[in-house]
């Protein structure tokens, strides 16, 4: 009783003498310093030579509580306004992060412009991301989608609010990166957690493919010449395998070359006709519209419908479309030419996209949802 007494003169004695200055520091009950701050180490297990360095900045080094953190915060509707939408909510691990839909869904089911971009070794798009390369770093990314009004619609200052009042993400906070204070969760800090679980996505030993190179598995007869085709094996020296070009843009490993390009989907005279500009829209580059980023083909039989506007719903549209070379327009790729391709040649084609397929990246447990 007379302990309490004395707080609580204390206590009006405080607020009196600091009648007209905010209180800044902070209640002592929004210490975590009473929670161990030993964050674990990282190592990617990539397995595989021919992938390239994984870039990570250092400012955001990998760790099991940064990652734990981030995958929380990936599948929590707690980031959308009313508490219904998260970031899987348009990137399903089932479909290999994408939402399978020609145009992604925000809250309140508001249709957006573009189709979802699968996060499958999103680390390595070092590039920009985006359709249109609008951004460089996963980081800078993981801040858009809550404010923006066709995806979370939420504002980050309530976001942190949450987060401060939450019963875990305190705690989640201090173990990733060793605030002191609730009062210390930051947007920043959110999205550098997202950034780290993004990073550990990755697809590069597990697909039929990766397991054939590594001489796993043998490739059947069709899936060889599919695979030819597409790497042109022989360098137009074997006149009964066409060349369908293909890894000009979509290389090896990544099945990607990260860049920016016109693969011939619309018919347009001027390039300020194209509907949606792509690159050329952020660039304001003539040359760039029309332009987008050239996606990755591993596990393509898990991301339909395909290209930025979910145009096509089948493999065999698309391989449909490349054999056609595409329409005119003047940013169109010097690589889309038609390709006498028959039925058989086109089947071998798609039969070796499937060899893309990692089945274990859609099921492994670490990416799944946590709650
Ligand atoms: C309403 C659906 C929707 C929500 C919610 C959403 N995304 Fe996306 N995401 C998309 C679409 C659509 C694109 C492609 C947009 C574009 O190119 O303009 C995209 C692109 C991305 C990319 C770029 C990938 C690349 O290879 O360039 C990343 C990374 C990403 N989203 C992460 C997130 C994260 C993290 C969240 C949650 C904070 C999130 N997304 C929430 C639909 C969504
Ligand atoms: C000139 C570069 C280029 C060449 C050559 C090329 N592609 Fe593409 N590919 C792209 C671009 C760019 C996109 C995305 C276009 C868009 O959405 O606007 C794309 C998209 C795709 C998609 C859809 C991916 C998705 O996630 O939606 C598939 C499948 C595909 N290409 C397969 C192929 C095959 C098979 C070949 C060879 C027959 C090929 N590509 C040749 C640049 C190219």
């Amino acid at each position: 009783m007379r302990i309490n007494s004395w707080i609580y003169l204390v206590s009006l004695l405080l607020l009196w003498s600091c009648d007209d200055e905010p209180i800044v520091t902070p209640p002592a009950d929004d210490s975590l310093e009473d929670i161990a701050y030993d964050p674990q180490a990282v190592i990617l297990d990539i397995g595989n030579p021919l992938f390239p360095i994984l870039e990570i900045p250092d400012d955001n080094p990998l760790t099991v509580e940064g990652i734990d953190l981030g995958r929380h915060l990936f599948f929590d509707p707690i980031l959308s306004i009313d508490s219904t939408t998260s970031c899987a909510s348009c990137h399903l691990q089932q479909g290999s992060f994408t939402d399978n839909k020609a145009f992604s869904n925000g809250v309140g089911g508001i249709e957006g412009k573009r189709s979802s971009m699968s996060l499958l070794n999103v680390g390595f798009n070092n590039r920009g991301l985006f359709w249109d390369g609008r951004v460089m770093t996963l980081e800078e990314q993981a801040l858009l989608p809550i404010e923006d009004p066709l995806e979370l619609q939420h504002q980050w200052p309530d976001v942190i609010e949450d987060l401060i009042n939450h019963e875990q993400y305190p705690e989640k906070f201090r173990k990733a990166f060793g605030i002191t204070n609730k009062s210390e969760i930051t947007k920043e800090l959110a999205a550098k957690a997202i950034a780290q679980f993004e990073r550990s996505l990755i697809s590069s030993k597990e697909s039929r493919f990766d397991r054939i190179l590594m001489g796993l598995d043998v490739f059947s007869d069709e899936e060889r010449l599919g695979f030819e085709m597409f790497t042109d094996f022989y360098q137009g020296n074997n006149p009964d395998i066409p060349d369908a070009q293909c890894f000009h843009c979509h290389d090896q490993p990544l099945f990607t070359n990260n860049d920016y390009e016109n693969n011939g989907l619309d018919f347009i005279i001027s390039v300020d006709d194209f509907i949606d500009q792509g690159l050329g829209g952020i660039t304001g580059i003539q040359g760039d519209k029309g332009r987008f980023r050239v996606p990755t083909l591993r596990n393509i039989e898990f991301t339909a419908p395909y290209m930025h506007d979910g145009r096509f719903e089948t493999l065999d549209e698309v391989i449909d479309h490349y054999v056609s070379g595409g329409f005119y327009s003047p940013t169109k790729s010097a690589f889309l030419d038609s390709i006498n391709l028959d039925n058989t040649q086109k089947q071998a084609l798609k039969a070796f996209l499937l060899t893309l397929s990692d089945q274990k990246f859609l099921e492994n447990p670490d990416f799944s949802n946590p709650f």
